[in-house]
């Protein structure tokens, strides 16, 4: 971790230390509320519940000293993309999406986006630059991808991006701001589920937009205000509360995920195996150049369906689950999600548990299959 990000995270649970009076909570107190008391004037303060909320304003500003930028929160990660969506192109446009990045967001575009006269077309991650990108006003890239774990150069995909006049969003889920920082490679905005590792404990779904342009924030803030997609006043506390943990969590399941994806690759039951962080991974060398760590997620194919499943089923310390970045190791057999994978092929999202435990129990199952 660079010192810069080491203080931020030193800094993350006393930032409201001089905001408290004598006497204040010092953890954060919940405030459930639709109407505030607003006498006079309405500016200033909170005025109504779709407006503003204190637990909302207190996880953006720890959500916003992370990304080292001004942050909007929003109740998934998909209101987030959706909010960037909607609040920032108009009819004519056209985007840019990664063809193997989350299905939901090609969903979201297919679906809803192009109603609205917005043209979508999508680029394999890997070979995200070939192409160029005029003509596009927004080019949305997810690296690493979710589920394959393919990269593309974010440097160089914001500087092509720019001289053709258009946006680079960032999906930074699979990494969160410890383990990737696109704002700093170049990226316009950065929009992640928090619903994983930020939130960590999987109880939650959460979203946010990272952005340094006051007036792409004052537009993805009005968009929230007005569609009215806002988070629960809980689930922004619960999210604040995760964040007070996730530099400890993210160091533990990535330094995990580097001593288990090897072992995993030399088993005989797996092929495949993709982890950015494994020296010949397609990935590796540009992991290494852009990301702070290789990340918790491992991706690899078991054969079959029936090998998949009895080797998630089998282990003891792993939850057959979607989602991942929670402090519970939990895997999937992606193909039941749709996705354009073998029946086998498996993402294992690597949890909190300790390493060698962890390793023991997934080994002892796959040896049983
Ligand atoms: C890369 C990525 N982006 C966005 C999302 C959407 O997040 P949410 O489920 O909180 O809406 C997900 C969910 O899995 C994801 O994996």
């Amino acid at each position: 971790m660079t010192e810069t990000m080491k203080s931020r995270a030193a800094s993350l649970a006393h930032l409201r230390r001089d905001k408290l009076a004598v006497g204040d909570p010092i953890p954060l107190p919940l405030t459930m509320a639709a109407i505030y008391h607003a006498p006079g004037d309405a500016t200033g303060f909170n005025q109504y519940g779709r407006f503003s909320n204190p637990n909302w304003a207190a996880v953006e500003e720890m959500l916003g000293h992370l990304e080292a930028a001004p942050c909007v929160a929003f109740p998934s990660g998909m209101a987030a993309i959706s909010a960037t969506f909607f609040s920032l192109l108009k009819a004519g446009d056209r985007i840019l999406l990664p063809s193997d990045g989350y299905h939901t967001t090609r969903i979201l575009a297919d679906r809803f986006l192009g109603a609205f006269g917005v043209t979508t077309d999508v680029r394999p991650t890997s070979s995200f630059l070939d192409g160029g990108f005029a003509g596009y006003r927004l080019v949305f890239v997810e690296s690493p991808s979710n589920p394959t774990l393919d990269i593309c150069d974010i440097t160089a995909v914001a500087e092509a991006v720019h001289a053709a006049g258009g946006l680079l969003v960032v999906d930074n889920t699979t990494m969160t701001p410890f383990g990737q920082r696109p704002l700093e490679l170049g990226a316009d905005i950065a929009v992640a589920a928090d619903t994983k590792a930020p939130n960590g404990h999987s109880d939650v779904l959460f979203g946010h937009v990272a952005c340094r342009n006051a007036e792409i924030i004052a537009a993805v803030t009005e968009w929230r205000q007005n569609a009215g997609g806002i988070p629960g006043p809980f689930e922004a506390w619960l999210v604040h509360r995760g964040l007070e943990t996730l530099e400890l969590r993210f160091d533990r399941m990535c330094s995990s995920a580097e001593a288990i994806a090897p072992r995993l690759k030399a088993h005989p039951a797996v092929s495949g195996l993709r982890y950015p962080g494994l020296e010949g991974d397609p990935s590796h060398n540009l992991a290494r150049a852009q990301m702070e760590r290789f990340g918790f997620l491992i991706s690899f194919d078991l054969g079959s369906e029936q090998k998949a499943e009895d080797f998630i089923n089998g282990c003891s310390l792993m939850h057959a689950a979607t989602s991942f970045g929670g402090v519970h190791t939990v895997a999937e057999r992606r193909l039941r999600r749709g996705d354009a994978v073998p029946p086998g092929f498996v993402r294992l999202s690597v949890g909190c548990e300790p390493t060698e435990e962890l390793w023991a129990a997934m080994k002892d199952s796959l040896d049983r299959i």
